[in-house]
């Protein structure tokens, strides 16, 4: 039957490419002549069938543009837009038609002209025979005797593309070749930000408003520029050319393997990216993006919301909504959030303020020569254009619009408390929505109290009959002798943590467990477990996030960390303040014994440059093969891209500076590829880790049990 079904499957898609293979061939054409026109579903091709130009739409919307786009690839990514900012509703009675007069212009249904090429007059007599043609690099140019008198690459949109296409400033026009994104991914109107050539220097830049810059590349060196080391060293992208003169400059590049797809282009969310299809791809691989954090783009989440670069998200503040919610629900939030109700600023109603903690401030702030927090706040509230305020150590106010503020986490230690000007009529309302709130909450968690009731009574019946207890009503919690019963009195080893041993067990004799018997002080048990109640409480490989538990001085602490050395942070060891990101590092550490399938320091006997860590930062900075990085025992049976991204990840967790490693939450995105991880760069602690001796470097194991001793001896692990 399956085989039956499967085969008549086959038969019909084979129809399916005969006739769409048929229709196809009768428009494909790289070539036009004046007179002709295209509409509906007609195409023009490159020769080699690369590119295709004709009618496109995105999303939903009846709009309709003309565009170029990748016709061998399932997406078809357009790189370049005719009419950006004037759709058309009907692409069967629109026309994007070639005049005699070598002109292109695009009529819409009423035969009015929307969109056209303006070309100057040729210099070659009025008889002269226009072509126009769709080439291979995905340039579209219109060509006289005399040679080309108009190309798509003079005119980019979002995309820079490799094999002619110049990015620049012709000094004579004054006319930029400058990129624009989309406004969104489904609306190819030009967004707000740009990628510029400095007019009289020699360094891209990014722009916000066309004023506002956010990203600098720094000047070019000949090879590459200062912030982009990446463009020498990448062998996707060859002849990298600048070419200034009198008339102006330009920036040209190749792909380096005419079967690999490049292109830069500069996204809706305002970032400069690189993008790969190579042989086998089955989607475009951005191996390279600036600013790598999309918090760091000007503006990018709009006037008065939060950038929380955690969640990917913008999030309008406290009493504001977003101004073009369809826009906002797109994802281009550049039109920021405004006041749901305006302030009353009433003598004798008093606005009041409300703490937006752990953000990064505002920008454009005034400063007041007042003192202290209480008059620094009076100066803000009687004031009626003051929307908000803050005190660090001087008085900053801010009039009007509030930009570019981004959250922190409490952790990270950078963020500054903003206090939001709230009107007194919104923390009424609030109020009442407060009320609400909390009859829902006190009946959502008393259903809650009574499903958890029954559910550990159930347990308890179901288990072992053992009297199981809850902590705190969120959490089960078994009888010790009840785990001593599951892990046969803790028997069956698998394995040593950090914080304990973990023992094999069965629940209900069939469900596998392991349990973690922790050595942790007895005065410790009671904070510990109420920490694991309140955690980032499923079950998963995951210590990471206990590290800053433990304070570094307790020595029994310490010297349980002998287990797991080798995963330690390095701030660990010199003694600064930890954060979660200790556990980050540690987690790359681990990631780097997934990969390879074994023990970091287990390869430290053979050679230093053996260093697993320090191996796969050389792989990833001169860009070689991640493949032979794989467990030999999988046989390279991988996902390429995966495991090049695990391999770029686990580089990031253990960078020197914590900051410059991604938070456990950011950790999930890049590994689900929902962010980009760049190039990470070589941590300098690796390469101060292969240069010292052999000696040093030795994993001895402490036996002391003194904090003191323990400290140098694992010192002498890294210096
Ligand atoms: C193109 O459009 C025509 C008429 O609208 C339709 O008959 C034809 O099947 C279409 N061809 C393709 C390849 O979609
Ligand atoms: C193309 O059209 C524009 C505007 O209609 C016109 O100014 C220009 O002269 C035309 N170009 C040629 C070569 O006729
Ligand atoms: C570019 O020109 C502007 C104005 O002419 C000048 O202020 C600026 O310093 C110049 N920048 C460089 C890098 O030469
Ligand atoms: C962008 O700049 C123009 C002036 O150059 C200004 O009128 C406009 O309000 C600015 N838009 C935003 C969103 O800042
Ligand atoms: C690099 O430039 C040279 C000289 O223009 C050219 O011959 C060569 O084909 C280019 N390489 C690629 C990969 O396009
Ligand atoms: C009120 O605040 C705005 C914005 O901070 C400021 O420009 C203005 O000078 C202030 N007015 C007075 C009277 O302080
Ligand atoms: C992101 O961070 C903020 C502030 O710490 C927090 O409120 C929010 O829940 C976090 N979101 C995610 C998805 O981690």
């Amino acid at each position: 039957m399956i085989h039956f079904g499967s085969e008549c499957v086959l038969v019909v898609l084979c129809c399916f490419i005969i006739i769409s293979f048929g229709a196809h061939l009768s428009t494909a054409s790289d070539k036009l002549i004046p007179g002709r026109s295209l509409s509906g579903n007609q195409t023009l091709t490159s020769p080699a069938g690369k590119f295709e130009l004709g009618f496109f739409t995105r999303g939903n919307s009846n709009n309709y543009y003309i565009g170029i786009w990748y016709a061998n690839l399932p997406d078809h990514t357009v790189v370049w837009v005719a009419n950006r900012n004037h759709p058309v509703s009907d692409p069967v009675s629109s026309e994007f038609r070639f005049l005699e007069n070598g002109n292109f212009t695009l009529l819409d249904q009423s035969k009015s002209s929307i969109w056209s090429t303006q070309n100057s007059m040729s210099s070659v007599s009025k008889s002269a025979t226009y072509t126009a043609r769709l080439l291979d690099n995905g340039n579209f140019v219109i060509q006289d005797a005399s040679g080309v008198i108009w190309q798509s690459f003079d005119h980019p949109t979002d995309t820079w593309l490799p094999g002619g296409a110049r990015l620049g400033y012709n000094k004579l026009t004054n006319q930029k070749l400058a990129l624009t994104p989309w406004k969104n991914p489904q609306d190819p109107a030009p967004g707000i930000f740009s990628l510029e050539i400095e007019p009289n220097g020699t360094s891209f830049w990014l722009l916000y408003n066309g004023s506002q810059q956010y990203w600098n590349s720094g000047p070019w060196n000949g090879k590459s520029f200062a912030q982009v080391p990446e463009i020498e060293r990448n062998d996707h992208i060859t002849n990298v050319t600048f070419v200034p003169d009198d008339k102006g400059s330009y920036f040209s590049y190749d792909s380096a393997d005419p079967d690999t797809y490049i292109r830069y282009m500069i996204d809706f969310t305002g970032q400069f990216k690189v993008y790969m299809w190579g042989k086998g791809f089955t989607q475009w691989n951005s191996f390279w993006l600036r600013p790598t954090q999309f918090c760091e783009v000007y503006g990018f989440c709009g006037a008065s919301s939060i950038c929380q670069q955690n969640a990917s998200l913008c999030v309008c503040m406290e009493g504001y909504e977003p101004k073009v919610p369809k826009e906002w629900g797109l994802g281009d939030h550049t039109d920021g959030c405004v006041r749901k109700a305006p302030l009353k600023c009433i003598a004798g109603v008093d606005d009041t303020f409300k703490v937006v903690s752990d953000v990064r401030l505002p920008v454009n702030p005034e400063t007041l020569a007042v003192d202290n927090s209480d008059d620094c706040r009076l100066a803000c509230l009687r004031n009626c254009s003051c929307t908000a305020f803050a005190y660090d150590n001087r008085c900053l106010v801010w009039g009007g619009d509030l930009f570019n503020v981004k959250q922190f986490t409490p952790d990270e230690k950078e963020g500054k408390d903003l206090h939001l000007k709230i009107s007194a009529s919104e923390r009424i309302e609030g109020k009442k929505e407060n009320r609400t709130l909390w009859i829902i909450i006190g009946v959502l968690g008393g259903l809650f109290i009574v499903i958890t009731i029954v559910v550990v009574l159930f347990v308890k019946h179901r288990c072992f009959g053992e009297k199981l207890d809850t902590l705190d009503g969120s959490l089960v919690m078994f009888r010790c002798r009840a785990l001593r019963k599951a892990t046969n009195n803790f028997s069956e080893k698998l394995g040593e943590g950090g914080f304990g041993s973990v023992f094999k067990g069965t629940l209900q004799g069939s469900i596998a467990i392991a349990v973690k018997r922790l050595n942790c002080p007895k005065q410790e048990d009671k904070q510990f477990l109420t920490e694991i109640g309140k955690l980032e409480y499923v079950p998963k490989v995951a210590d990471f996030g206990l590290a800053k538990l433990i304070d570094r001085d307790i020595s029994r602490i310490i010297t349980t960390m002998k287990g797991t050395r080798g995963y330690i942070a390095p701030e660990w060891i010199s003694g600064e303040a930890i954060t979660s990101k200790a556990d980050t590092f540690s987690y790359g550490m681990l990631l780097f014994e997934l990969i390879s399938g074994r023990r970091n320091r287990d390869v430290l006997d053979d050679a230093l440059e053996n260093y697993f860590p320090t191996r796969v930062a050389n792989v990833l900075n001169k860009e070689e093969d991640v493949d032979a990085l794989l467990d030999y025992r999988l046989e390279g049976n991988a996902d390429k891209d995966q495991l090049s991204r695990a391999c770029k990840v686990a580089c990031w967790c253990i960078q020197d500076d914590e900051k410059g490693r991604p938070t456990m939450g950011q950790v999930v995105q890049l590994l689900e590829g929902v962010i980009d991880a760049g190039i990470p760069p070589m941590p300098k602690f690796l390469d101060r880790f292969s240069k010292s001796l052999v000696a040093s470097i030795n994993y001895r194991y402490i036996t002391s049990s003194s904090s003191d001793s323990c400290r140098h001896d694992i010192l002498s692990e890294y210096s």
